[in-house]
């Protein structure tokens, strides 16, 4: 495994490779999550690149930044282990030095919900992305289901834009209770991953709400409100429910759709979703 910190040498690389190439955006903390994401991309490609940058645009405060994850040691043999040929780790000077000044906006998808709730989050998901793809030139990227938003944005981009790499999305993988994997979750207390665990019992009692034949979106999210009201730790920021494709809100459910939630469980900000396919 070959690990590249400077740019010029990481395209300089990339560039002498004729085979089909795959890029795993990530920003560290690996878990099996990321994993799942390594697995998928073997089955397309015969190059993995790995990206690790934490990208400082996409958080909405310094201190939620300066507090994510980080365990580089372990990421790179975590991408050792599972046959990464390349990991991409630049460094924030590189990536964005002091003249730069583009954002990449994706309107619609950038303002509404993680959006709304973290300001220019999804700008700086979108510059990054960009900015990895045009870099490392992928014939497939992979993303994860677990960011619903960021893989509609992402998707969009790709069409709007012209880029041509093939986006495939990866099942959430999740803790045997059901617990979306996240590097976030390596800041909860023991206490506090038993209380982020009631997220996705509140998901599928949203589903279940929809299969016993309530499809007002109202009525659903209003019946999650209130099975985690009893949590007094949990905290809701939104509950909402999209189109599965074009992710427009869904008043009435006729169509496949995603029910997103975003939580605080504590100081520990969660986001998770389930997809109900109609047939
Ligand atoms: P990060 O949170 O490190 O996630 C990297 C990729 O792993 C994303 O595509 C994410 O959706 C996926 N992922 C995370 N948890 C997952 C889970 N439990 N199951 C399946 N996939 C999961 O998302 C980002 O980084 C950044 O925004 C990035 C795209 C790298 C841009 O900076």
């Amino acid at each position: 495994m070959k690990i590249y910190t400077d740019i010029n040498d990481f395209v300089e690389a990339r560039s002498k490779i004729s085979s089909k190439v795959a890029l795993i955006p990530t920003m560290g903390s690996l878990h099996e999550g990321h994993v799942s994401l390594i697995k998928e991309a073997k089955n397309y490609a015969d190059l993995l690149i790995a990206s690790l940058f934490i990208n400082p645009k996409q958080f909405d405060s310094s201190s939620d930044f300066s507090n994510y994850p980080r365990n580089i040691k372990n990421d790179l043999e975590i991408f050792s282990k599972n046959g990464i040929d390349i990991v991409f780790a630049p460094e924030k000077s590189d990536i964005y030095p002091e003249n730069f000044t583009s954002i990449v906006k994706i309107e619609n998808l950038n303002e509404i919900l993680e959006g709304s709730f973290r300001k220019g989050h999804m700008d700086g998901v979108s510059t990054i992305v960009l900015k990895l793809l045009n870099l490392s030139k992928p014939d497939y990227a992979f993303f994860g289901e677990k960011d619903f938003q960021q893989l509609k944005l992402i998707e969009r981009m790709i069409i709007d834009l012209s880029i041509k790499t093939e986006i495939i999305p990866v099942k959430t993988v999740r803790n045997k209770n059901g617990l979306a994997l996240s590097s976030r979750n390596s800041l909860l207390s023991k206490e506090e991953v038993i209380l982020a665990e009631e997220i996705y019992k509140s998901l599928l009692l949203g589903i279940d709400t929809y299969k016993n034949g309530i499809y007002d979106s109202n009525q659903i999210i209003k019946n999650i409100e209130n099975y985690l009201l009893k949590f007094p730790e949990i905290k809701i920021e939104y509950v909402s429910i999209r189109d599965k494709y074009d992710f427009i809100e869904l008043k009435h459910i006729d169509r496949s759709f995603a029910l997103l939630i975003a939580v605080y469980i504590n100081e520990v900000r969660l986001i998770d979703n389930m997809i109900c396919d109609l047939k």
